[in-house]
């Protein structure tokens, strides 16, 4: 039977707040396996994130660009309803261990329900990420311990720039 030939385009949504290497390597290796990949920023102003849904969109930007077909985007609401305005039927998400398990499996069992044919694909992290995540970097960053390595410099310099604001409003 001969194979049907059909471009598949996968959804890696995420607070990003803000970027790590782990999200970077994830990325890159989704974008290896999916015609089109959409990093998708949640825009969970709720959770008074350290940036803005923008700044969060801008970080990504800077260092997605050298993938074709990577884009960013910005979403509110159902992460199922963002991939279906882009015809999206795969949703990316990294696995660093065992405890990122059961909150990933209640996620894409629930984004399965609300639209079926939508799969999460899970990639297991890189093992030199597996420990990083954008909470951690930011304590350890605002405590003055070096995250050098663990997100793109750009990133590091942004974080700066943020702690620098919020130790000087707080003077
Ligand atoms: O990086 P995070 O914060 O673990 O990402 C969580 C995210 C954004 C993937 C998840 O909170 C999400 O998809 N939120 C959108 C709301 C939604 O669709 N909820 C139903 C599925 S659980």
């Amino acid at each position: 039977m001969p194979r049907k030939l059909r471009s598949v385009t996968a959804i890696y949504p995420g607070s990003f707040d803000p970027i790590t290497n782990g999200h970077l390597d994830l990325i890159e290796r989704g974008s290896h396996l999916f015609d089109r990949l959409i990093v998708s920023v949640l825009r969970n102003d709720s959770k008074e994130p350290l940036f803005s849904a923008e700044e969060r969109v801008e970080m990504l930007r800077e260092v997605v660009q050298e993938y074709a077909n990577v884009e960013v985007s910005c979403f509110n609401g159902l992460v199922v309803e963002h991939a279906a305005a882009y015809s999206a039927t795969v949703l990316l998400r990294g696995i660093r261990a065992i405890s990122d398990y059961e909150y990933e499996l209640q996620m894409a069992l629930m984004n399965r329900r609300l639209r079926p044919g939508m799969e999460t694909v899970f990639l297991l992290a890189n093992e030199a990420y597996s420990f990083i995540s954008s909470r951690l970097v930011k304590q350890v960053f605002g405590l003055g311990g070096s995250i050098s390595g663990l997100v793109p410099p750009s990133v590091e310099e942004r974080l700066g720039r943020r702690m620098s604001e919020i130790r000087k409003k707080g003077a």
